[in-house]
């Protein structure tokens, strides 16, 4: 067992994994090194996992979650309240922790741990109300008792977009339910997540009930966790593409899943609608956390009268980014995670200057050292071109202009993802209707931001499978007990 720490900006950042409480290089000498975005330099090296890893972490959860399936409720509520108190204690040493190892500007940086923190929170209100059902028999021969125990061991695989709060939504319920972890974080930001592996330990969180394994080998790592025994459930946050292959591999032991895929989110301005206020909402709805979001907004569809108009004044408020690294004051864009994300953004972009497209602002890649993407406004995109099928994950703004309400909404619904979706217009009648035509599981309707704890999060059709955060995400983490009684 080793014990090891490297210092980045104010504080030691354990570099080893968490198992059974422990911090350990675990079976093999290999490392991870972890870049910063911005300046593609290694910032340091973790200790890489491997499924033997995987394997003795889930054994330290399987042990240690019946310990903690059997505490009251009302305990483990408090020790997630202490959870949340420790993140927001630390709000600034993890938002430049996050900056280094992602990229985003400090301040969004500062936003999401707040976001991440406020999962624990809600969730130590919901730990104690996970209520469940007394029925008499229709004929009236006994008592229908339902109750909703924990799972078990659950399986967490987060993304690198949001290194902290992708991880605390799917952590705190599942913890607040009783059930152990075993988490797999990206290898691109692996430092947030042991940060807070170990601050949520001195917060009170009993040994083997987390436990943090970075890889290089995902695949093998999954299978191993996957066919552990004690798991019985995978929570997975990520590409659509990825979760097809989690979801086929979890089939083999038929575990319960839960799956925040891609999205592909239109965001549609109707000519009555507020334009400032369409263009702030755009910008929140484009450009937060660096464009490398799922709800991102990734076709904007503006009524052709206003087409024109919208789209100067989005060029105009994306011409006042400033993108650089996301520790430098006044920074709002950061870089991208890394350079193949920067290629893919730009096949994009010319593949759809190719298809006809205007260029109105930005519309190449920037000068490194670090990985920079100009933002870019298009005009003129086609609908049903490959920049409108693709989630484009970067600061691209590309605008489709609609004559026709039916024809724009089929057009919306025209992918196959169905996560989120933002409508503008000063007729909330005519919104509402039109989010009620939109195939999307959440819409921000005259709102670029929509996540929030206490929300469903989650997406229809290729965009995911459950929801998180609200009322129903911590059950999620529940099995449905039925016992048939009578007295
Ligand atoms: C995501 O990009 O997957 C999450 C976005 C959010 O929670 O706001």
């Amino acid at each position: 067992m080793t014990d090891t720490a490297t210092k980045l900006g104010s504080e030691s950042i354990k570099t080893e994994m968490l198992i059974d409480g422990l911090w350990t290089s675990g079976s093999s000498s290999e490392r991870i090194s972890v870049f910063d975005p911005a300046t593609g330099e290694e910032l340091t090296q973790v200790a890489a996992g491997t499924p033997a890893d995987a394997v003795a972490a889930c054994d330290a959860a399987s042990e240690a979650q019946r310990r903690w399936a059997a505490t009251a409720p009302r305990v483990r509520a408090e020790v997630l309240r202490s959870c949340w108190q420790i993140l927001v204690d630390h709000t600034d040493e993890l938002a430049e922790l996050i900056t280094r190892e992602h990229g985003k500007p400090l301040a969004d940086a500062t936003g999401e741990v707040s976001y991440a923190a406020e999962f624990f929170r809600w969730n130590a209100e919901e730990a104690v109300r996970i209520h469940g059902s007394i029925a008499t028999a229709p004929s009236g021969a006994n008592k229908i008792l339902v109750h909703h125990p924990p799972i078990g061991v659950v399986v967490i695989v987060t993304p690198w977009n949001f290194p902290a709060a992708m991880i605390t939504r799917k952590l705190a319920p599942a913890l607040a339910a009783g059930n152990a972890c075993v988490i797999k974080p990206p290898k691109e930001t692996p430092l947030t997540a042991l940060r807070i592996g170990q601050l949520l330990s001195e917060a009170g969180v009993p040994d083997g009930v987390i436990n943090i394994v970075p890889t290089l080998d995902s695949g093998a790592w999954f299978d191993a966790a996957v066919d552990h025994r004690a798991t019985r459930m995978v929570s997975f946050t990520g590409s659509t593409e990825v979760g097809r292959i989690l979801l086929r591999r979890s089939a083999d032991r038929v575990l319960k899943t839960v799956m925040e895929l891609g999205g592909n989110a239109p965001f549609i301005v109707f000519a009555d609608a507020d334009l400032e206020a369409a263009v702030e909402g755009a910008m929140v709805a484009k450009m937060r956390h660096s464009a490398e979001t799922c709800t991102a907004a990734n076709r904007f569809f503006a009524e052709a009268s206003v087409a024109d108009q919208f789209t100067e004044m989005l060029a105009e408020a994306m011409a006042s980014i400033k993108t650089g690294n996301g520790l430098e004051q006044g920074v709002t864009c950061g870089p991208m995670i890394n350079r193949s994300a920067v290629a893919s953004i730009d096949e994009l972009v010319q593949g759809a200057v190719a298809d006809g497209a205007t260029v109105k602002l930005g519309g190449g890649r920037m000068d490194g050292p670090g990985y920079f993407y100009q933002p870019t406004v298009l005009s003129g995109v086609r609908p049903g071109s490959e920049l409108t099928k693709n989630e484009i994950f970067g600061p691209v703004a590309p605008v489709i202009s609609f004559d026709e309400t039916s024809t724009m909404i089929e057009q919306a619904n025209d992918t196959e993802m169905g996560l989120a979706a933002y409508v503008y217009t000063s007729d909330i009648g005519r919104g509402l209707s039109v989010c009620e035509r939109l195939e999307s599981g959440m819409v921000g309707l005259n709102r670029g931001a929509m996540s929030d704890p206490a929300a469903p999060f989650g997406g229809m059709k290729q965009s995911g499978l459950g929801r998180e955060g609200a009322s129903e995400g911590i059950y999620e983490f529940t099995e449905t007990q039925y016992i048939a009684t009578d007295w």
